[in-house]
């Protein structure tokens, strides 16, 4: 009797550990796919936009994958797998965020296919890298090397990346100005990444995308302090100070008790005196501009100093923050004081004009024409309401980055799915030479790179079967430019129509989304934790 349930009992046992495993594999796959389905409509010039609505009522529009995916509640953690992916993708190539999610819910179903013929996930996993590597080689072969000099080579990405979003008709402004930015940052000759930082947005509501600008300084969203003070200086000497021009306060809290008038008259008059005292110095070293810290501990700049100040016709812009210290000091060339007696005319900043403008309903403080400029920029955005204007930030923010990857990796390649497709043609026929299971699972992985030009056909109303087609058709007679003409709607030479996107987007989706699929299929449970 023992002696039979024994055998029984292994059986089951193994049976069940089969099973698991699959079942995990499966659901992970369903959940990461639903997450790409769920963002596939907004791919393209062509694409749909979301309106995300968060707990507070707030709504954003966006176009922007990364943007939608990192708002999107998420709860299984393959699907997270994939919010993380577009997030990678928006730090590698800042553009492209949409593509890799889409791109790896692909190479999922494609996997699930090959594990519903018994491949073993590690096979396909291995040739899964065997074919990301590929892939890259391919990428390289057909890109177009571009020089950063060659500006319409730039401005035709710029355009390309911000074609599909929501601010899209602004294109004609929006890209110059991320190109120029850009520029006036690099060393065509020795740079090979650009700090992001360095180029300052700001945002003010108000008038229109339009009235954007570029500008070659600085701008403080705070206004000059109103205490008769100038509020426009020509000629401008630029002081940034750290510390205070207020009365000291005591390490401890301890209160002071005044008797009689006399005592209380000697003490304001000691104040007025200390606070002359650091205003005489800063006018005597040539500032006529005064940027302060802003200060947590005490006032930065008290009315009475802000009185003196502007009695001697000093400008003051108060509440620099901290982190702006770095921007400030690059984009005006002065350098932070962080004690009175280290102000000295060597740390002033000079440019031709700091002024205070009007911005819709609020104020803005302009410096421009910098002598020593530091390598920093400033774009201001403008827009008509909230959403528009922080899509408008989005957008540029991938256009900057698109210039950036340029910058990285100077090749181009053509967009509107000719790489895609060109790697799908060349995947399958690589696929061929290849033996046993790899030439099966190349031959899965070329179909699914297909995924792309179908949806930007399917999203710009075309038949995504025919057009798909006629686009593998054309690539395999070794048209490698030829992509998706999504505004005209038939295939032609896209690297005419100059959409152009830069090597890095489409290579890093590529790779970034076979890893991803590569660690999903690795996965054969999900361990909860107690707590
Ligand atoms: N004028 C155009 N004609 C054809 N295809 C275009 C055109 N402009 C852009 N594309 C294509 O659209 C795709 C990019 O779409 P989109 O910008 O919506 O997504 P993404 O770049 O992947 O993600 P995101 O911009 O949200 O980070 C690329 O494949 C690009 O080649
Ligand atoms: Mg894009």
């Amino acid at each position: 009797m023992t002696l039979k349930q024994t055998p029984m009992k292994a059986k089951q046992a193994e049976f069940k550990d089969k099973e698991k495993p699959a079942q995990i594999r499966s659901s992970n796959i369903v959940a990461a796919k639903a997450v790409a389905d769920a963002i596939k409509t907004s791919l393209g010039p062509r694409g749909m936009d979301k309106m995300i609505q968060d707990s507070k009522g707030e709504v954003t529009i966006t176009n922007d994958g990364a943007t939608i995916l990192k708002q999107m509640k998420v709860l299984h953690p393959a699907a997270k797998m994939l919010v993380e992916l577009s997030k990678a993708q928006d730090a590698e190539a800042g553009d492209g965020t949409t593509s890799v999610v889409i791109l790896a819910g692909a190479l999922l179903e494609a996997s699930q296919k090959l594990l519903s013929r018994g491949i073993h996930p590690s096979r396909i996993s291995d040739a899964l890298l065997h074919f990301s590597t590929y892939a890259l080689t391919v990428l390289e072969d057909m890109a177009i090397p571009v020089d950063l000099s060659d500006r319409n080579a730039l401005l035709h990405s710029a355009t390309t990346a911000l074609n599909s979003k929501v601010v899209h008709e602004h294109c004609g402004l929006l890209a110059p100005m991320a190109v120029d930015a850009v520029c006036r940052l690099v060393d065509p000759a020795k740079d090979t990444n650009v700090d992001l930082n360095d180029i300052k947005i700001v945002k003010k509501l108000g008038e229109t995308v339009e009235d954007s600008k570029l500008i070659d300084g600085i701008i403080f969203t705070q206004k000059t302090e109103a205490f008769g003070g100038p509020n426009k200086m020509e000629k401008a000497k630029i002081g940034l100070i750290q510390f205070c021009i207020s009365p000291p306060k005591t390490d401890m809290d301890n209160t002071v008790i005044v008797r009689d008038y006399s005592a209380m008259d000697r003490i304001l008059r000691e104040e007025r005196q200390y606070i002359l005292n650091i205003t005489k110095k800063i006018k005597a070293a040539g500032c006529n501009v005064l940027l302060v810290q802003k200060s947590i501990l005490r006032t930065g700049v008290s009315d009475l100093a802000l009185h003196l100040l502007a009695k001697q016709k000093i400008m003051v812009v108060k509440d620099i923050e901290r982190e702006d210290i770095e921007f400030v000091c690059k984009a005006i060339g002065c350098r932070p004081v962080a004690s009175l007696d280290h102000f000295t005319p060597e740390v002033l900043g000079t440019a031709e004009l700091a002024e205070e403008i009007r911005a819709g309903s609020s104020k803005l403080v302009m410096v421009t024409g910098v002598q020593n400029p530091g390598r920093a920029v400033s774009i201001l955005l403008r827009g008509s309401n909230r959403q528009v204007l922080e899509e408008a930030e989005r957008s540029m923010h991938d256009a900057l980055c698109v210039i950036r990857c340029l910058v990285k990796k100077r090749f181009l390649v053509p967009g509107g799915g000719a790489p895609e497709a060109e790697l799908a043609v060349k995947v399958s026929s690589y696929g061929q030479t290849l033996q046993g299971m790899d030439a099966y699972c190349f031959r899965v992985f070329a179909e699914a790179l297909e995924v792309i030009p179908s949806i930007l056909a399917e999203n710009a109303g075309l038949s995504p079967i025919s057009t798909v087609t006629e686009l593998r058709s054309r690539h395999a007679k070794g048209e490698t430019n030829a992509g998706i003409n999504v505004r005209k709607g038939w295939i032609s030479n896209i690297v005419e129509e100059n959409v152009l996107q830069p090597l890095l987007v489409t290579s890093s989706a590529v790779t970034l989304a076979a890893e991803c699929v590569r660690s999903i299929l690795k996965i054969d449970d999900i361990v909860h934790v107690i707590n």
